[in-house]
């Protein structure tokens, strides 16, 4: 069988704003969405609208980055990362019809420059991963991580303060 060009294979929406020397793995799905210069992004990785990612960063495969979350520059996020928006989620209103937008309410997610989100890992909405913090694999974030610090468990907890940030990495706006 003759191997097919990966980007036919790829689910990229026309609204997608690709740097240049953005690499994209085979079964990803993009939509509405921007990924900065020089980023990857593995197999079956999904990334909403509105979301964003930064220059240089790593998304491996199966990780799920939704919208309101913004991914800053040289960040690594491992395999079957999820992020969450919803923190009540619920299919349908109180009348029993199908949600739809603007019956939820969105809460905002940062990984700031430099941090690394290990593979499992679940994010709460409405955290910031700071500067070049580490989070543990199978970890279940659901406070800010400072910068620089290493955490780890369920919920997740910091073990120590390690990396240093570069600089870069913008206040939360
Ligand atoms: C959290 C992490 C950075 C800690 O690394 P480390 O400082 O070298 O830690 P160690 O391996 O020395 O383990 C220290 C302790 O933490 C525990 N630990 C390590 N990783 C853990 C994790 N993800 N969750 C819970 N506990 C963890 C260890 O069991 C050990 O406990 P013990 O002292 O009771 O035996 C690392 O284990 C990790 O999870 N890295 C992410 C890896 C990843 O997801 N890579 C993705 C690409 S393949």
């Amino acid at each position: 069988m003759q191997c097919r060009d990966v980007s036919e294979l790829a689910s990229i929406a026309p609204d997608v704003s690709l740097a240049p020397g953005v690499r994209v793995s085979a079964f990803v799905n993009l939509y509405g969405c921007e990924i900065g210069q020089d980023s990857r992004i593995g197999a079956f990785v999904e990334v909403q609208r509105g979301a964003s990612i930064g220059s240089r960063c790593k998304i491996s495969s199966h990780s799920f980055v939704c919208t309101g979350v913004v991914i800053e520059d040289e960040v690594f996020i491992g395999h079957g990362v999820v992020f969450i928006n919803d923190r009540h989620p619920r299919a349908t209103r109180p009348d029993g019809a199908a949600q739809e937008e603007g019956d939820w309410q969105l809460e905002r997610t940062w990984v700031r420059r430099g941090a690394t989100v290990g593979s499992g890992a679940i994010i709460m909405c409405g955290v910031e991963i700071g500067a070049g913090a580490m989070v543990g694999a199978g970890a279940l974030v659901t406070h800010d991580v400072p910068p620089g610090a290493v955490v780890a468990g369920h919920p997740a907890r910091v073990r120590r303060i390690e990396y240093v940030a570069r600089e870069g990495s913008v206040a939360r706006d």
